[in-house]
């Protein structure tokens, strides 16, 4: 099988190429990717010269580029990881975010549709369902719950399942979508939650809290993840949504504390700040559709994930480095110096 991986530069799309080589050995994997500020080419140092990998930098909006591809390596399976990310980025600047995550996601969509395809699966997340009130835990989010989004991030991601499922009932395309809870593990941006306090944490730097710090999410390990949206391709069925959680909710806060305490920091690094505008109060999976349909489970208990990630960031401290050290320092100014 040959498949096409976009955004396998970036965190999940990454760790889902170190999943996929090792686990179906015999696939021939794509890495289709931009290397926008978010995607790092040294994530990918110890698969680049694999015989079976290539990595292709190209923009998923760019259709020649696009057809062009298809046309050489004529894929079987195309999984999109490939968007633009940060809900704070999204705040600052929606359009990027329309043009790579709507149009990027109609433009993929469309090659598949002129040189067929078994298989396009969006990568989708769980924002599209909105929030969930703090005081309801007996309330998640469910395949039904209607599509109801806070940010420019979320509506585009929302666009674009709309979009897949459009494209599914109008030329039948056979898609997936999968709709993850919040990811953590190695290779992630420090501009999220958990790296940006891990890295301020052993910098001795404020580790700036939204708000109150209240607001829970549904922490998932990345590989949990990667495992869920290999079994959807292979089994999952043409048309329908899956969710992916683990029932993991934790408050920001605890977090925080949680990783302070891991690095034997003070608390008095913890500083409260200005809230995140539309802030979500609460996700929360109902993981029950992808359990009973294809058997999927969290593997990985999150006080064991948790520790593996921490231990990744002091392991791999070249990594980061070498990110924070370039447009990120305009950018971390731009949204804390004056939080
Ligand atoms: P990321 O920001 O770490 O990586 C995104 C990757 O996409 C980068 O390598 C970037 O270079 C690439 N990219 C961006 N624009 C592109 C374009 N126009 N053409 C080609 N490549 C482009 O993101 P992530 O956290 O790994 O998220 C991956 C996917 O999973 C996204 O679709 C996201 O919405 C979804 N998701 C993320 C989470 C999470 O917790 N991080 C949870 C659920 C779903
Ligand atoms: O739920 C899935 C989503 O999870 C994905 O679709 C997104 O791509 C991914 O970025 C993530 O979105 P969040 O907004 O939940 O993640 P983030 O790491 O930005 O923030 C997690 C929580 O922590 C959120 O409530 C905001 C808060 N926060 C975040 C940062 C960066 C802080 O309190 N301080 C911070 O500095």
């Amino acid at each position: 099988m040959t498949i096409i991986v976009t955004g396998g530069a970036g965190f999940i799309g990454g760790n889902y190429i170190y999943y996929h080589l090792k686990a179906h050995p015999e696939d021939r994997v794509i890495c289709l990717d931009k290397l926008t500020y978010a995607g790092n080419l040294s994530t990918l140092s110890a698969v680049m010269n694999y015989p079976n990998f290539r990595f292709v930098k190209l923009d998923i909006c760019d259709r020649e580029g696009v057809y062009r591809l298809f046309e050489e390596e004529k894929p079987d399976v195309v999984i999109n990881f490939a968007a633009e990310s940060h809900v704070d980025r999204s705040i600052e600047n929606p359009s990027v975010f329309l043009q790579t995550n709507i149009i990027g996601t109609s433009v993929l969509m469309d090659a598949c549709r002129k040189y067929g395809i078994q298989r396009f699966h969006q990568v989708g997340t769980d924002e599209v369902y909105g929030d969930l009130p703090l005081d309801r835990p007996d309330l998640f989010f469910t395949e039904e719950t209607p599509i109801h989004t806070s940010s420019p991030y979320s509506s585009s991601k929302a666009s674009a399942d709309l979009l897949v499922m459009a494209y599914h009932r109008t030329y039948g395309l056979p898609v997936t979508i999968s709709r993850c809870s919040n990811n953590y593990g190695p290779y992630q941006f420090p501009e999220k939650l958990i790296p940006l306090m891990i890295i301020n944490a052993l910098h001795d730097k404020p580790l700036p809290v939204y708000g109150e710090g209240l607001n829970v999410r549904d922490w998932l390990y990345v590989e949990d993840h990667c495992k869920a949206i290999d079994l959807i391709v292979r089994n999952g069925k043409v048309g329908e949504v899956y969710n992916v959680g683990g029932h993991n909710e934790m408050r920001n806060i605890d977090i925080v504390k949680l990783i302070v305490y891991a690095l034997d920091k003070s608390e008095d690094l913890i500083s409260f700040v200005t809230d995140r505008k539309g802030h979500d109060l609460r996700y929360a999976i109902d993981p029950t559709k992808i359990h009973n349909a294809l058997g999927w489970l969290p593997e990985t208990k999150f006080e064991d994930g948790i520790k593996k990630t921490i231990a990744w960031y002091l392991e791999n401290q070249s990594w980061w480095k070498e990110i924070i050290s370039g447009e990120y320092q305009k950018y971390y100014q731009r949204m804390y110096a004056n939080r």
